[in-house]
């Protein structure tokens, strides 16, 4: 008898993604299930790629991920991008270091101009949307030709602001989310897969 699933629906395809995956020993005590599993990641990376490839061909595009939670993300996609690219990573953080998003703070400014060039702002997880809406506004103050917004997560159930990213890795349930580059307390964005954290894990701090 099929275990029940957790909905994961990647742009374009539903998929019905059971719940995959057995969360490896190292991190049964802390991660209650793995959400997305990485051969998961990594074809949904591989379809995004193709999907960036065809809409960049021939544009002059500059990628701005957002530090620190594109980072694993940025890795796999990059290494899959055929396109002449540039990019410059961006620092910002939610204050804090507990569950929600709060007041911005910029850790990183940009080095290249945007002005005239095509832009693609990553991020890890489109969540309340704050981030997200907060960036492409300052980044479109610089002038880019066009701006675009890609988000491996995207998890509308606690959406505040009216905000989507034009390409969507993974819609996501609304629950606390770890692992492929996001962090609780700056820990766990070492797994290589999507896990949904135990909540005495952040219960406790
Ligand atoms: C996280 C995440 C997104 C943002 C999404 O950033 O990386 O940038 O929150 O939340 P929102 O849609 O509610 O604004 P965080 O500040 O935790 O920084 P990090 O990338 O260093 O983990």
């Amino acid at each position: 008898m099929p275990r029940p699933g957790i909905t994961v629906r990647g742009t374009g395809a539903r998929s019905r993604v059971a719940a995959a995956g057995r969360v490896p020993p190292r991190w049964r005590g802390e991660v209650e299930r793995v959400l997305i599993t990485e051969e998961q990641i990594a074809q949904r990376v591989r379809q995004l790629a193709r999907r960036l490839e065809r809409d960049f061909k021939g544009r002059d595009l500059i990628i701005v991920p957002l530090l620190t939670g594109t980072v694993m993300f940025m890795a796999d996609l990059l290494r899959h991008l055929a396109l002449p690219l540039r990019i410059d990573f961006m620092g910002v953080s939610s204050y804090g270091a507990g569950t929600e998003s709060g007041e911005l703070v910029f850790t990183k400014e940009l080095r290249m101009e945007l002005r005239s060039r095509d832009v693609l702002l990553v991020d890890d997880i489109l969540d309340t949307g704050r981030t997200l809406k907060r960036v492409s506004e300052k980044l479109r103050s610089l002038k880019p030709r066009s701006l675009k917004t890609c988000v491996l997560l995207d998890k509308k159930a606690r959406r505040v602001e009216p905000i989507e990213a034009d390409y969507v890795g993974f819609e996501i349930p609304d629950a606390f989310v770890v692992g492929y580059g996001l962090d609780f307390a700056e820990r766990y964005r070492n797994l290589p897969f999507v896990g949904v954290l135990k909540p005495e894990m952040y219960r406790a701090s």
